[in-house]
């Protein structure tokens, strides 16, 4: 189970001190420069545009910070995960982008292209951290998303120079790890999305710690499967069959969907034939999450209810959405296709804190810490 009994920001440093960890008593940082890892790894449309900038929109509380403190910056990040060079996931939208929300920044910020098309980056290779360390005096991690990657831009540069988390690391940090750690009760967590394997890990280490943990979207049918229950051609993880089964013997708080909407927009409270699936939770299903969520005090949702991106099978999806948003909750979103969809469902302003992180946040539920935070913890303290 996860360990929540340590804050995953305890001897981390903060933007707020870097000044003084570099000896400038004034506060400023004039002639200080300072490589910044943030995440742009953001959805692109089918032109190669950007469709949510939430990511870039994230980064210039503290690319701003810097330089108005008279700091310059190389900013660095990744783009998807590309095999060696391969233009069609440049970086030049995500600058783009950053340039029209904050054209001050332009004049401070030194930029690279996509880190993967270097493969020492996921590599961990310490040649690519001297090369993206040469000449800075300091580091910030402003990557929360990819804090669960150990590379060399998250990994490296803590061990060369002093290092701090950014504004939006210390805010994800802070808003997950106090959930984590004490939650207003009941604390309800809501998990969906497509695979079982993804997150079988987070329900293991959540269900002791949540007061209910409600599962639906894709996942679901391999723990309704567990249950004995006919699911056609859902989607189903038979390697993990034993392992939901398991977690439904000893823990009675997890809660499943009891109506299913099938692939001819039907709704079945049973067996679900063999030539069909299901792609949405029903309606029965939709009422019975939303009042366990209108009960709650703290509420984590990741991961869709339905096949959303079909208005058809959005229902549950946008049910949930609209669930956490209403409710007087402490509520968290955790990143990828949730945070879209409280976005594009125009609910995100009702919620308190919607991560820029996916993987990552899940990962800091499953584990308590990640290793972008234990590099920063760990290295920072040597370098000053
Ligand atoms: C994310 O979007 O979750 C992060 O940027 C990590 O990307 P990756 O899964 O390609 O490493």
């Amino acid at each position: 189970m996860t360990d929540v009994s340590t804050d995953p920001m305890r001897g981390i440093s903060t933007l707020d001190e870097l000044p003084a960890m570099l000896g400038r008593s004034n506060g400023r940082l004039d002639g200080v420069s300072v490589l910044v890892r943030v995440d742009y790894n953001v959805p692109l449309n089918d032109d190669g545009t950007i469709s949510d900038d939430l990511r870039v929109r994230a980064s210039v509380p503290t690319l701003t910070w810097l330089a108005e403190r008279g700091a310059t910056m190389r900013v660095v990040s990744h783009l998807g995960r590309p095999n060696g060079v391969d233009p069609k996931l440049s970086l030049t939208p995500a600058w783009e982008a950053l340039w029209a929300i904050a054209p001050q920044l332009k004049a401070s910020i030194e930029t690279r292209d996509n880190l993967r098309f270097d493969k020492r980056e996921d590599a961990n290779d310490p040649t690519l951290v001297d090369e993206l360390c040469e000449g800075m005096d300091a580091y910030v991690n402003e990557a929360f998303a990819f804090c669960h990657r150990p590379t060399a831009s998250i990994m490296g540069p803590p061990t060369r120079m002093p290092a701090v988390a950014g504004r939006l690391v210390e805010s994800e940090v802070r808003s997950l790890g106090a959930m984590l750690h004490n939650p207003a009760r009941p604390f309800v967590a809501v998990l969906g999305g497509a695979k079982v394997a993804d997150k079988l890990g987070v329900v293991e280490a959540v269900v002791g710690n949540c007061d209910s943990v409600i599962v639906g979207g894709g996942m679901a049918y391999t723990f309704l499967a567990a249950q004995g229950r006919a699911i056609g051609q859902s989607l189903f993880d038979p390697s993990k069959l034993d392992a939901c089964a398991k977690l439904l013997a000893s823990n009675t708080n997890i809660i499943l969907p009891t109506d299913i909407v099938l692939a001819d927009g039907s709704i079945t409270t049973g067996d679900i034939a063999d030539d069909t699936e299901g792609l949405d939770i029903g309606p029965e299903s939709r009422e019975r999450f939303a009042q366990v969520i209108a009960g709650a005090k703290t509420v984590f949702w990741n991961g869709p209810m339905g096949k959303f991106e079909n208005p058809a099978f959005a229902a549950g999806t946008i049910a949930m959405a609209q669930a956490l948003a209403s409710s007087g909750a402490m509520t968290i979103v955790g990143g990828g296709d949730s945070a879209a969809a409280v976005a594009e469902f125009g609910f995100a302003d009702q919620i308190s804190h919607v991560s820029t992180g996916g993987g990552a946040s899940l990962e800091l539920l499953e584990f308590g810490d990640l290793p972008g935070l234990r590099a920063l913890r760990t290295a920072g303290v040597d370098n000053v």
